[in-house]
């Protein structure tokens, strides 16, 4: 696997960091994940803009301009032998003496770039569904910015695993709904799709902005509210977006069934929709 490290592409085996690099002694840093089908970047403008939001909101000068990001970004798929991939883009702000305050002056910020195999959900997991608890959301007020230091995201995600859940959805002062650990969050009543609006208290996906462009083009009502709890678990049908996981329907929430426990018709057309948009 061929991986791109501070100005150069290298074998993974090869690419080290400093232990001084803020990002391994404090999490001082952001990242993206951007897909790839058949060798192309999908919706590459929304990530990279959402990378620049990121590191505006850690005040960290973006090191590249958008156009030197995306030919990194097709060398990388280049240099990668699959068709499908999904892309990590890591910058930290660089490697300095351990102390809190900033580098001053700046350092050269240390920025990462990998690719895997994107493996989308698998047909029998479409047809099945899946299984998620919930959990009072107890990150901080920033989760508008992508940033390394997912260790309130990772502690939450256990609980789902420990349970034998793929996701744990998460609600503000277990009342309203802001997303998943790793997902945004999509409730169907009616026949119209509820999901709360972006805020500083949730990441605004990319896929989930392509949901709400593919619902308004093709006549499927949306609403951008708060959701308490006892609306999400009285829902018709539920499901998460994201980048690597695209759409997957929840048909348990909490041990209890979500509408008559399988995936909806609502759900099967926006992933109708998804699926042929992305190609
Ligand atoms: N995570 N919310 C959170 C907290 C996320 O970490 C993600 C994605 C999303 C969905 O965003 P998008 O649709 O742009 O992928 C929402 C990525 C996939 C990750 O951390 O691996």
């Amino acid at each position: 696997m061929t991986v791109y490290l501070n100005g150069s592409f290298m074998p993974i085996e090869q690419a080290q960091v400093p232990v001084l690099d803020r990002g391994f002694i404090f999490g001082d840093g952001v990242y993206e994940v951007i897909p790839v089908y058949s060798r192309r970047p999908f919706r590459l403008d929304g990530h990279l803009s959402r990378l620049q939001n990121s590191l505006d909101g850690i005040r960290l000068p973006n090191p590249y301009a958008k156009e030197h990001w995306a030919d990194l970004i097709a060398e990388l798929i280049e240099r990668n032998a699959s068709e499908d991939q999904y892309l990590y883009l890591h910058i930290t702000r660089g490697v300095a003496q351990r102390d809190h305050p900033f580098p001053c002056p700046p350092v050269q910020p240390t920025v990462f770039l990998m690719s895997s195999p994107l493996n989308t959900p698998p047909a029998q997991l479409l047809q099945s569904g899946v299984s998620a608890i919930t959990a009072t959301d107890n990150r901080w007020l920033r989760c508008d910015i992508k940033a390394i230091s997912l260790l309130p995201n990772l502690l939450l995600r256990q609980l789902a695993v420990d349970a034998d859940c793929s996701e744990t959805i998460l609600f503000r002062e277990d009342l309203y709904l802001t997303e998943g650990t790793a997902s945004n969050i999509f409730v169907v009543r009616n026949g119209c799709l509820l999901t709360p609006p972006k805020s500083h208290l949730m990441l605004p996906g990319v896929t989930y902005d392509v949901l709400l462009e593919l619902a308004v083009a093709h006549g499927v009502s949306v609403e951008m509210r708060q959701i308490s709890k006892d609306e999400l678990l009285a829902a018709d049908e539920l499901f998460l977006t994201s980048s690597t996981r695209e759409l997957q329907p929840i048909i348990r929430v909490d041990g209890q069934a979500i509408g008559n426990g399988r995936p909806g018709a609502v759900f099967a057309r926006m992933n109708e929709l998804y699926q042929s948009f992305k190609r």
